[in-house]
């Protein structure tokens, strides 16, 4: 099938490669129709890897996507041809000790979509687990879909931060992860988002979004703005959505006493940094 593959740094090619996939009783086929572009998969192309995650053979970029289903196996029962669908591009092993304890996504093992060496779906087709797809509503477009995987990722931090009705949090970086974990912390019940960047126009946007507090930190200082906004007592929670280490080195000066949670929302940098991250 035609692909978008990453042969390796900085080459790219819309080419045929190989892809058999064999559809198992619990599977679907999807027929791909719209995939996001992630920082990720942007990374390996200008890095050739992330981390421990090193591009070793061609690879095909990709894994947040939404299509139609093609073709199901013989026990699917909740899904058919021609369901529009989602899917959560990381794939566990059922029966590692972090899916029994309900944390798959931890799971060492898990198979991910364009994380070397697992292809991605910049492709026509995949064969996925019926138990990993979701359906849309008929009102969800297919590029909405393929948003769901990055607003999992902000409906996950804002879970894990403990949200209490009227909390104040800052969100630091207003790219597409800043941007659906202050969503998702408005809509867990965030009475004020305190938003930073060193890049106007993005904070702009950011701010049309709900009661979400615009501040540029190339110009302002953030202590300064939370201050003000919160009698000098600081925030709740802090976001960490920049992966920039100077944001990240400073989550903690803007808080107020006692704050319960300081949640990161980066998984990769280049350098080591002195906190766990909260995924
Ligand atoms: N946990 C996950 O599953 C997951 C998924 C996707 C991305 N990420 C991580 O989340 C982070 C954000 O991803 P993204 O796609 O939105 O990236 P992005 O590069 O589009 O956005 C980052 C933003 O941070 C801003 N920034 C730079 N320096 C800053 C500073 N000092 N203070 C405040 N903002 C600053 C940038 O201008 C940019 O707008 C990255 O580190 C990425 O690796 C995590
Ligand atoms: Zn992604």
């Amino acid at each position: 099938m035609e692909a978008l593959v990453l042969e390796k740094k900085d080459v790219l090619n819309l080419r045929n490669i190989e892809l058999p996939e064999i559809l198992g009783p619990h599977d679907v086929r999807i027929a791909i129709r719209t995939v996001g572009i992630c920082g990720s998969d942007v990374h390996y192309y200008t890095h050739g890897a992330i981390g421990q995650f090193i591009v070793r053979e061609p690879m095909v970029l990709g894994h947040e996507a939404a299509g139609v289903i093609v073709e199901t196996g013989s026990e699917v029962a909740n899904l058919k041809v021609g369901d529009r669908v989602c899917m959560e591009p990381g794939i566990p092993d059922p029966n590692s000790r972090a899916t029994q304890l309900g944390i798959y996504n931890l799971d060492p093992a898990v198979r991910f979509w364009a994380t070397p060496p697992i292809h991605g779906v910049l492709r026509p087709t995949v064969v996925h687990p019926a138990a990993f797809t979701f359906k849309l509503p008929d009102n969800v477009s297919m590029a909405e879909g393929a948003m769901v995987e990055p607003v999992a990722v902000g409906m996950h931090a804002a879970t894990k931060a403990k949200i209490k009705p009227g909390d104040v949090a800052i969100v630091s970086g207003a790219g597409p992860i800043g941007m659906v974990t202050a969503l998702a912390a408005l809509a867990g019940g965030c009475s004020q988002i305190i938003m930073t960047d060193v890049q106007q126009p993005k904070l702009d946007l950011a701010a049309t979004l709900g009661p979400i507090t615009p501040v540029n930190v190339a110009k302002e200082s953030l202590k300064g703005v939370v201050d003000q906004l919160t009698d000098g007592w600081g925030a709740d929670i802090v976001f960490e959505c920049s992966g920039n280490e100077k944001a990240a080195a400073s989550v903690f000066e803007p808080l107020c006493p006692a704050a319960p949670s300081s949640t990161s929302a980066f998984r990769y940098t280049q350098s080591p940094m002195k906190y766990r991250p909260a995924w």
